[in-house]
């Protein structure tokens, strides 16, 4: 399922599976790995930006939606990390005229429909520097069932980033979700994700 604008505001409007309150342990564990800028693509209300902001990354998060963005906002000011927050459509990264050493995203990428990824990859590819990596969790394939967002497989992110990157790695892994509601179930630990890896050359 692709979820729209519309859906999120909904989802937004009640508690959000993804608010966990913390970054996502799949990127606390690259954490080392990732020095210069960052941009989170999608970044809700900003918990895995204000991890890498605390390690003394300069960190800006996007999201479409102002709700979050306001929200994150106001994180900041209560937690006095400067992370600077915009509201902006990631598909229209390709417009934008900053550059980055790194891209993370945590619950975007799968969302996208071929043709929006597509154009997705190619806004990536714009604003990273050159050798710059996006870091990025999707839901897996490996995810019984059909609720929540589309499920990615690992030949869909060969695909999407065959010509143009380099893949440094795909691992299972999972997403941290708020425990599951009556009407959905996902795989203990939470729903199967991959952890992506790859550099732009
Ligand atoms: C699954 S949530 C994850 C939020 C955050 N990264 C986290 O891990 O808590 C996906 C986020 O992407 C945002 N989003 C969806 N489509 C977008 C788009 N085209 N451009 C920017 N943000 C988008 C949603 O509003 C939502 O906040």
């Amino acid at each position: 399922m692709t979820i729209d604008r519309t859906a999120f505001e909904s989802i937004y409007a009640g508690q959000p599976r993804w608010e966990i309150g913390r970054p996502q342990k799949a990127f606390i564990n690259v954490a080392d790995q990732i020095t210069g800028s960052i941009l989170d693509s999608g970044c809700g209300t900003g918990e895995n930006a204000f991890f890498f902001a605390s390690r003394g990354n300069k960190v800006t998060g996007i999201d479409f939606l102002a709700e979050p963005i306001t929200i994150a906002k106001r994180k900041a000011t209560e937690r006095s990390l400067t992370v600077t927050f915009l509201v902006m459509d990631a598909l229209t990264l390709k417009n934008w005229t900053e550059r980055f050493d790194n891209v993370i995203d945590s619950g975007l990428f799968h969302v996208f429909s071929d043709d929006d990824r597509r154009r997705y990859v190619e806004g990536l590819a714009k604003i990273l520097k050159p050798n710059g990596r996006f870091f990025f969790l999707c839901f897996s394939d490996e995810e019984p069932g059909t609720q929540g967002p589309r499920r990615v497989s690992r030949k869909e992110i060969e695909v999407a980033f065959a010509e143009g990157w380099a893949i440094e790695s795909i691992e299972p892994s999972q997403y941290e979700v708020r425990p599951d509601p009556k009407d959905i179930s996902s795989s203990d630990g939470g729903p199967k994700a991959w952890f992506v890896v790859v550099r732009r050359v």
